[in-house]
C-alpha cells in the first residue's frame, strides 16, 4: 500500500479476528517501528510483545480505556529510555504511528492505548518489568480487524493558518484553499 494511501485510510480497530499474526507479518510491523526517526538516532525504544493472555488480559484491564486488548491477538508496550534522549514522548509517538501504518497497510488492524503520564502507567510498567527511568509511551492492541473502521476529521482549511496564527490570508494561493 502507498503511503499517502495508508495515511489515509487507517483508523483505530478496536474489534479483532481470532486469527493469530503470523510471524513474518508481525515482524514487518516491528521492522518499521525500528525505521522510526528520534532524536540524535538515539533509538531509546523497546518494543514489549505482550502474548502471553493472562498478562495481556491484566494489562488491558489496568488500562481505563484499553479492555479491548483482552481479546486482541497480541498488545505491543512501546518503552522509551529517558536517559538517552532529551525527546522520549516525541520519540515514542514517531514509533508508535509507525507501527499502526506499517499494521494497517499489511491488512491489520490497531489501537493506540495511551499510557504515558496515565494513572496506570506505573501499575503496567511494574507488570512488564520496564525500569523506573523509562516509559511506557503506549500500548498497541493488535489484530485482524473485525471491525468496519470510523472516525472522521474537520476540513484541512481548519488547520493551516499563514504567516500567523488564526490567519487565512493567502491560504488560496498558497495551498489551493479557499479562505472560508
Ligand atoms: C495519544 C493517544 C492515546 C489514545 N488512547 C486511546 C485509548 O486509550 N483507547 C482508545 O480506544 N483509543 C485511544 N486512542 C485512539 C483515538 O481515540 C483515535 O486515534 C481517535 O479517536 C481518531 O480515530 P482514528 O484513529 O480511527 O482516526 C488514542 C490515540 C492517541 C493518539
Amino acid at each position: 500500500m502507498e503511503v499517502l494511501e495508508a495515511i489515509r485510510t487507517r483508523r483505530s480497530i478496536r474489534k479483532y479476528k481470532r486469527r493469530a499474526i503470523p510471524p513474518h507479518v508481525l515482524k514487518e510491523v516491528l521492522d518499521a517501528a525500528r525505521w522510526a526517526p528520534s532524536a540524535r538516532n538515539s533509538q531509546p525504544w523497546r518494543f514489549i510483545l505482550i502474548e502471553d493472555e493472562d498478562l495481556k488480559r491484566r494489562v488491558a484491564y489496568a488500562t481505563t480505556a484499553g479492555r479491548f486488548l483482552a481479546d486482541a491477538p497480541l498488545g505491543i508496550a512501546v518503552a522509551v529510555n529517558t536517559s538517552v534522549t532529551r525527546h522520549p514522548v516525541e520519540d515514542g509517538a514517531a514509533a508508535t504511528m509507525n507501527i499502526l501504518l506499517a499494521a494497517h497497510a499489511l491488512g491489520l488492524g490497531a489501537c493506540w492505548i495511551g499510557s504515558y503520564g496515565s494513572v496506570y502507567e506505573d501499575e503496567v510498567k511494574e507488570m512488564l518489568g520496564i525500569p523506573r527511568d523509562w516509559i511506557l509511551l503506549s500500548i498497541i492492541a493488535l489484530g485482524y480487524p473485525d471491525e468496519e473502521a470510523k472516525s472522521s476529521r474537520l476540513d484541512l482549511k481548519e488547520f493551516v493558518y499563514v504567516n500567523k496564527f488564526g490567519s487565512k490570508e493567502g491560504l488560496e494561493r498558497v495551498i489551493g484553499l479557499g479562505e472560508r
